[in-house]
């Protein structure tokens, strides 16, 4: 569990391959000085993936058709995309809808078929028992068959693609802190356990927490110098930490 301070575009291709690369890069919507788009980063992420390895995006609708050019010269292909629901949002426009959600999108490399791609997924415990109806025979098979059968239990269903899931608000430590339990979902989707999780813009490290949690290897980096100290205590403060010594 190691966040490095630096530019991940300097820092972080020494230290591939990772099994699952997530990126939370600045958006450039505001003026705040964190928040500068971040040119170049696509191939070498594209480059840093395991075999099986894909790249979660988190990003507005926007960013991604502004960027969209980017990600299929870096030859990435989309697999799909999630939406967070969050409990409140940010009003940039009052003219508009109030925006309570984020996307995070899949890519994977293009060259490879996406049966390859390590892809686990998850599954709610929540599907109810229910009766099913069958469709009615036409009468001339006569074939009498049962109306209707009972499910014996609910089971487990495929998680759906909006997942709620409250932000860190009074809590957060950066301005758009992503909830660790969202990124421990999109973790455990696709990177097998004890496997490798690069983190190219850290930010608070919430996907550290995540990791540890989930048991995956976790990799950091963060060019805020101030952040990345604060993203490190953060996860001491929970967790059991280990810097690899590099800072
Ligand atoms: C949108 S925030 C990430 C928030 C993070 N996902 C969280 O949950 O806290 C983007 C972060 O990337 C950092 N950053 C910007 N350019 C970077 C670069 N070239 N390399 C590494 N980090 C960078 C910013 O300082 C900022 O903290």
């Amino acid at each position: 569990m190691t966040i490095l301070t630096g530019d991940c575009r300097a820092v972080m291709p020494a230290h591939a391959p990772f099994d699952l690369i997530l990126a939370d890069p600045p958006y450039g919507d505001t003026s705040l000085a964190w928040d500068r788009r971040v040119d170049g980063w696509l191939p070498l992420a594209r480059a840093a993936l395991a075999p099986a390895g894909s790249l979660w995006v988190f990003g507005s609708l926007r960013c991604f058709m502004a960027t969209a050019d980017q990600f299929a010269d870096a030859g990435l292909r989309l697999a799909q995309e999630i939406v967070w629901e969050k409990q409140n949002g940010t009003g940039f426009h009052a003219d508009r809808f109030k925006r309570v959600h984020e996307l995070a999108v899949q890519f994977y490399p293009a060259e490879t078929p996406w049966r390859d791609i390590y892809n686990d997924v998850q599954t709610t415990p929540d599907a109810t028992a229910r009766t099913v109806r069958r469709k009615q025979r036409p009468p001339h098979t006569g074939h009498i068959d049962a109306g209707h059968y009972v499910s014996l239990d609910g089971g487990p269903r495929l998680m759906r693609s909006v997942i709620y899931v409250r932000n860190a608000h009074r809590h957060a430590i950066h301005p758009t802190e992503k909830p660790s339990a969202l990124l421990e979902i999109l973790i455990r989707t696709s990177c097998p356990e004890g496997g490798l999780v690069g983190d190219w813009f850290t930010g608070s490290g919430a996907a550290g927490e995540a990791c540890r949690l989930s048991g995956r290897r976790y990799l950091g980096c963060e060019i805020d110098a101030r952040m990345a100290d604060r993203a490190r205590a953060r996860i001491a403060q929970v967790l059991p930490f280990h810097d690899g010594g590099a800072s």
